[in-house]
This record gives C-alpha cells, structure tokens and sequence, in this order.
C-alpha cells in the first residue's frame, strides 16, 4: 500500500495537525520523521483542542499505531511529560506508540547551549529559536557524538557513550557559556526510567514500516515546521535544523520513495512565521495585528506572537517543486471572511528584474508584486460543501489554484475536524 505525506509549505504552523487527523481515518500507521518538542500540532475534535508536540497527530483514533522515526530528535522527559497528559485525557498512548532505535536524544544542556547562544548572538544573528536544544542535538548528530534510543538497550554501552559525549559536553558549557557541568548520574537514571517506560516499544521502525507496507497497511508521513524552514531549501539561517521537505520524510523514517503516493501542501490562505528571517509579504501594525487577532496567531510552542501577511504563490511553487507536492491545502481561509480586499504575492522582483523563483540569496531584498483580489464579506466558518462558499470565494480559491497549478484537495474552514471541504 502507498505512503501519504503532510508537509508544512510555509513557515511551519500551516494547520498540519488539524489535516493529519482529518486524513488519519482511513490511516493504519502515523510517523513523525523530523524536529523535536519545537513543533506545536493542534488538533481541535467537537471543540476540544489537543496540541502535541512529539507524539503524532493521528493519536486520537484508536485504531492507529504511532511512530517517531529517526529522524526526529527526542527529549525524553518532553515524550514522558505529553504521554502522561493524554493517558490522563484516556488515550492509551503508551500503548499506541513506537520510537525508532535510531533517534538522537536531547538532553538537558542542549537547551541550555541553545539558549546562550541566542542570547549572546549579536546583532542580527539571532534566530529566535523554541529553545528545544534543537540545533544543538542536530550538530552532535552529525558531529557523530550523539546519544541514540538505541543506546540504552544495553546498560554498559550507554555509560560508555554517555560518559564519552559528556565529557566533550562539559567542556564545551565550562569554556564556551561558562555554566555549571552536568553530572552523569542524573542523566543515566532518567534515561533508564524513560527506558522501562517504553520497555518493547523501542524496536528498527525503518525495517517495521516497510514491512507494514509490504503488508498492506497505509502510512501518512507526518512533517513537522515547513519548507521555509528547512536548512537546505528555508531562508538560512533562519530555519530549523533538519529537512521537513520530502527528502526528509524519506530519510527520517526510512520508508522508500517507491511507496510515496499524495504528497499534501498545506498552506494557509495568508501567510506567517514566528521567529527570525526574511517574510517578502510580511504586513505590520495594525495590518498585522488584524490578521492575528482573526487567526488567533500564537505559537502554539512558545506563545509568540506570529508575524503575519499575505499569501506568496512564488514561495509555494518553491515548496512544490522542492517536494513534489501534488495535492494542495488551502486553510484557515475563514480568517479573511471580513476582508473587502484580499492581497495575494503573484512574484517577486529582484534589481528590476522578475523572478521566476525563490532565490536562496537576497529574499529580504525582493520586490512584491500584487494582486488584488475582492474579499466575500460573509462568515464562512465551518462550510464542509464547496458550493456553499461564496462566489468570491470560491473565485479566490480557483485564482490560488491557478497561479500554483496543481489540484487543491481540501479546504479548510475552521479549527474543528468537521470544518473541512474535502474536493475530489
Ligand atoms: P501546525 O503546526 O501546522 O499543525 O499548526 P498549528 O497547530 O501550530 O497552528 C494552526 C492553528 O490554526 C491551530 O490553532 C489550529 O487549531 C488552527 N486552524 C487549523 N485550521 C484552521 C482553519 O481552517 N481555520 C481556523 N480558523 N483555524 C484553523
Ligand atoms: P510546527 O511543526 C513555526 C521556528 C522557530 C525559529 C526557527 C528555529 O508547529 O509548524 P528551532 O527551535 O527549530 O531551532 O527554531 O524555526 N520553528 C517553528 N515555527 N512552527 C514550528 O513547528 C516551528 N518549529 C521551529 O520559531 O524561527
Ligand atoms: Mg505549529
């Protein structure tokens, strides 16, 4: 059977969550494959909302099983903390969920390290991370010092690693941040804990998938941040650490690419961002402020305010040809109910010249080009029929279609799980 994939087309916070749940029903298996506890995944189910942070979106339907794959970097403590919370909501989720033996786990100084080193970056070289220790965990990964799931299987290894990676660890918080070293014994006994914990479930989840597959079972990949923030294709440095693109997806969780069938864009039907970075259609003042307060624009993480603006066809062509996205979803388009104008970013402009896509360089220097599109002036929240919206607004949606050019799958009208258009 096919994997289906979910990836962020904007800057992450595009309402991931709330399709991965809409899509889950007819889904056997759900799998993260990269970020951390910096993701914040909401899903609102007959008005109560659910935010996860590392356990998949997909968890409230009894029949699916879970994965955090490989490619996920893991705070223990974090997974502990969120599957108690819902075990208290009465999802049996320790139950539900198995972790890759290969993911990298974050320990307490990786947050430590990364909040130094946004408070003490200078002047226009802070990021405005979450503050996970996301970063931090990523460069041990591929400074090939990391601490793996895996290793705590065997209780003589992992004091062998974890000594090891604490000793270069500690010199590094002494030297470089000037703070207290960390002490091994703390760590190893919660490391043990968080194993007895998940006794079993810790197991090759690249070897289970595929098999799963082989079996006939269906998968939806899901993707944590968005395209903008990958490190390779986002607007570096401003981005995240690893590869929410579908390349990602397909090293996070070692599914082969022969599987991969829908691959979901998710977009909102403006656009915003939290943190750092270039934003071409970026609004301010109370242009800004009207678009966060209709869309209730807060990190989901970190409470922050989301910066806000219009929606940019040039960065989701960028995010389709970067990740083959061939069904697109248009969300939160609710939000602009009471507009009587809506601007929409047709392309961009760079020393006088047109653009035919997103540059890696020199994005904050770009030139807009606008259209302005008439808004429907009625409430639309919770429409689930297309030809119940508005002419205006379906006239929006079918100009977004146009400029991107390819099929928009589903449209979302509203926080809850029902308020969904689903267009074949
Ligand atoms: P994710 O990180 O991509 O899963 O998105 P977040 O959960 O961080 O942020 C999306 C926010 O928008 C959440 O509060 C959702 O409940 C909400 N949301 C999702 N879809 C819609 C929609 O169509 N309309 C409205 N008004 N809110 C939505
Ligand atoms: P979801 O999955 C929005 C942003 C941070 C910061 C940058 C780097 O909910 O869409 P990090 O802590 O990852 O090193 O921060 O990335 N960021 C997100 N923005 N949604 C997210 O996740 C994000 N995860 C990280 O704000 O700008
Ligand atoms: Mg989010």
């Amino acid at each position: 059977m096919p994997a289906d994939l979910v990836i962020g087309a904007q800057w992450g916070d595009e309402g991931k969550a709330k399709i991965i749940d809409y899509l889950s029903k007819e889904i056997d298996l759900i799998v993260r494959y990269q970020g951390g506890a910096n993701a914040g995944h909401t899903v609102v189910v007959q008005g109560k909302k659910y935010v996860f942070h590392l356990v998949p979106s997909g968890v409230i339907y009894p029949n699916t099983v879970c994965v955090i794959g490989n490619g996920v970097v893991l705070d223990t403590n974090y997974l502990i903390k969120e599957c108690d919370e819902l075990n208290k909501e009465g999802f049996d989720v320790y139950n539900k969920l198995l972790i890759s033996d290969a993911c990298h786990i974050i320990l307490p100084f990786h947050g430590i390290i990364d909040s130094h080193r946004e408070k003490n970056s200078g002047e226009g070289k802070k990021i405005g991370t979450t503050g996970k220790g996301i970063g931090i965990c990523y460069a041990d990964k591929m400074m090939r010092i990391g601490l793996r799931t895996g290793d705590l299987l065997d209780e003589e290894t992992l004091k062998q690693k974890l000594e090891y990676f604490l000793k270069l660890k500690n010199e590094e918080l002494i030297k470089l941040y000037n703070c207290e070293p960390v002490k091994l014994d703390a760590i190893y006994d919660n490391l043990i804990q968080f194993r007895e914990k998940f006794k079993g479930k810790i197991v090759n989840t690249a070897y289970f998938l595929n098999k799963e597959l082989n079996n006939g079972k269906r998968i939806l990949l899901e993707g944590a941040q968005g395209v903008g923030l990958d490190i390779d294709f986002g607007t570096y440095p401003f981005v995240t650490s690893s590869n929410p693109t579908t390349g990602g997806a397909l090293t996070g969780s070692g599914i082969s690419h022969n599987y991969l069938q829908k691959i979901y864009g998710i977009s909102k039907a403006y656009t915003t961002r939290v943190g750092e970075g270039p934003f071409p259609t970026e609004v301010y003042e109370a242009e800004a402020e009207r678009i966060r307060e209709l869309g209730h624009e807060y990190g989901s993480t970190t409470g922050r305010p989301r910066r806000c603006g219009w929606f940019d066809t040039e960065m989701i062509k960028h995010s389709v040809r970067i990740c083959g996205i061939n069904s697109l979803v248009i969300t939160k388009i609710d939000v602009l109910s009471t507009y009587k104008s809506i601007k929409v970013g047709i392309g961009y402009e760079l020393n006088g010249k047109k653009l035919d896509y997103m540059p890696s360089y020199g994005l904050e220097r770009v030139k807009v080009i606008y259209e302005e599109l008439p808004g429907w002036e009625s409430d639309i929240t919770g429409i689930s029929d297309f030809n119940k919206l508005p002419e205006k607004c379906k006239s929006y949606i079918h100009f977004l279609n146009k400029q991107i050019g390819i099929p928009i799958s589903i449209v979302s009208t509203g926080p809850d799980r029902n308020d969904t258009i689903f267009l074949d």
